[in-house]
């Protein structure tokens, strides 16, 4: 038997913990919140030093709860830049993840390497959130801070350098920095020497659940994973069968992939897995649950979700015609666009608040399919779902999203999200199991299954035509 393992996911808003036992069984958990600086518009911004005063009070409740961890796996935000000098300290805020402020330096980074090589080498294009931009982006706007620049860090490698020194990151948050060699699981030097960046500025490679170190009371310390693979891994999506989809602020559509398998023109992210010789796929909606909250902020402050949903769950399916388009903070999947925004369309008096709810729900439905049929394009067609996020607590949007992508989908019995998929990782690291794939059948497990409605598939085809014509319809439209 081994002791408690801590997974800890350092999240956007706040540090998440969980310990687990060998089943899978969430022994205690605890959360720290920090806020987000939005300096300028389209900025988003963290103090690294918030996210390790809250690890320590995460961790601190957890021993308190369940004694010492036998191991501990990171995971967190993914492309998020913390610029460190030579003694490793910050020098700056770290540029996040969601931060829109380096279109300019993507379409130089573009012309720079060539679209097509960019993508043969990385597996993607440049995305305003991703790592490369940002350091382009400091180069031109801040050179005294680019000039100090010894080492780079993303969020859940600077608690690491904070838990038991020294510098690591793992291969699934590495690729989304767009510097490393996607299909060959290392730096690419091509990329690093067209932008003229610095090798020796980049961590210690390693696969997710490999030993990074051990922290000052000697527990052992995966090298985890971003949120993305580490979450998939909660969700049981280890190898090639069942597809992610996450409903959090964000919709993520996640395929494990047994090869690497870019999507000619990267509509869909290529990133290596947590679970080495493994890559996936994945299409990421920048609002998904953000868009629900979005419309209960506008047009129902204060009622609670189910009223709201109770209130969709009264129109058909469709809702007489009624499109939202949920591009409400640009979007990435299939459109890489930070300045595509959302739109009701198809609006008569008889839609109220509910019509308005339901049209929400369909919408990020739609965007969901769009990212599953680019996944399912890389290779075979997935036939089951495993859903997770704050979404998924919504019996009706899970049936919307069942009946759109036309596929059963299967919540889990623990939707702790990454901290959980970290907290395997620690195991694997300690050595409680042999590999990703014991550490998954060991503890995760299926719960309940969501079937399309049959009557609601063929109204969602017609609709979803309309759906695809709407955002080249507005682009047109839109002010720049
Ligand atoms: C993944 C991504 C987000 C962030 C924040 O590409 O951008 O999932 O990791 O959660």
């Amino acid at each position: 038997m081994i002791g408690p393992l801590v997974g800890i996911d350092v999240g956007t808003s706040g540090v998440k913990g969980l310990a687990i036992d060998g089943q899978g069984t969430v022994l205690a958990s605890a959360e720290a919140a920090y806020p987000l600086s939005t300096p300028h518009e389209g900025w988003a911004e963290q103090d690294p030093e918030d996210w390790w005063e809250a690890t320590q009070a995460v961790l601190a409740r957890l021993r308190g709860a369940v004694g010492a961890p036998a191991a501990i796996g990171l995971s967190g935000q993914m492309h998020g830049l913390v610029a460190l000098d030579g003694g490793d300290q910050v020098l700056r805020p770290a540029i996040l993840w969601n931060d829109q402020r380096t279109a300019a330096e993507c379409q130089q980074i573009e012309a720079t390497v060539g679209l097509e090589r960019l993508i043969e080498l990385t597996g993607n294009r440049a995305l305003t959130g991703f790592t490369a931009p940002k350091l382009l982006w400091l180069r031109r706007h801040e050179p005294e801070v680019y000039a100090r620049i010894a080492r780079i860090a993303l969020p859940k490698d600077y608690v690491r350098l904070r838990l038991c020194g020294g510098h690591a990151t793992d291969v699934s948050d590495a690729s989304g920095t767009l510097l490393l060699d996607v299909a060959r699981r290392r730096w690419s030097d091509d990329v690093l020497s067209a932008l003229e960046l610095d090798h020796e500025w980049l961590p210690r490679l390693l696969e997710s659940p490999e030993l990074s170190g051990t922290s000052r009371e000697g527990v052992p310390i995966a090298a985890g994973g971003g949120d993305q693979a580490a979450g998939a891994l909660g969700v049981g999506v280890d190898r090639p069968g069942p597809v992610s989809v996450a409903l959090g602020t964000s919709g993520v559509v996640f395929a494990a992939l047994e090869r690497f398998t870019a999507d000619p023109q990267a509509r869909v992210h290529d990133f290596c897995h947590a679970v080495p010789g493994m890559w996936h796929a994945m299409g990421v909606m920048l609002s998904a649950a953000g868009s629900l909250r979005w419309v209960r902020d506008v047009v129902g402050p204060g009622v609670g979700y189910d009223e709201l949903i109770a209130e969709a769950a009264a129109w058909p399916a469709g809702t007489e015609g009624l499109l939202f388009l949920p591009y409400l903070a640009g979007e990435r999947t299939p459109h890489a666009d930070p300045n595509a925004r959302g739109a009701f369309v198809g609006l008569s008096v008889r839609h109220d608040r509910g019509a308005l709810v339901r049209a929400v729900l369909e919408g990020v439905a739609f965007g969901l399919r769009d990212s599953l049929d680019l996944i399912s394009e890389l290779g075979e067609r997935p036939t089951l779902g495993r859903v997770s996020g704050g979404g998924a607590r919504s019996e009706l949007w899970l049936q919307i999203v069942a009946s759109v992508l036309e596929l059963p989908l299967e919540r889990v019995a623990v939707d702790e999200g990454a901290a959980f998929g970290a907290s395997i990782l620690g195991g694997v690291a300690a050595g409680a199991w042999s590999d990703v794939h014991e550490a998954v059948a060991a503890t995760v497990k299926a719960r309940g299954r969501i079937e399309p409605v049959p009557e609601w598939v063929q109204a969602y085809r017609e609709q979803r035509v309309r759906f695809r014509a709407l955002y080249p319809a507005i682009r047109e439209l839109s002010p720049d």
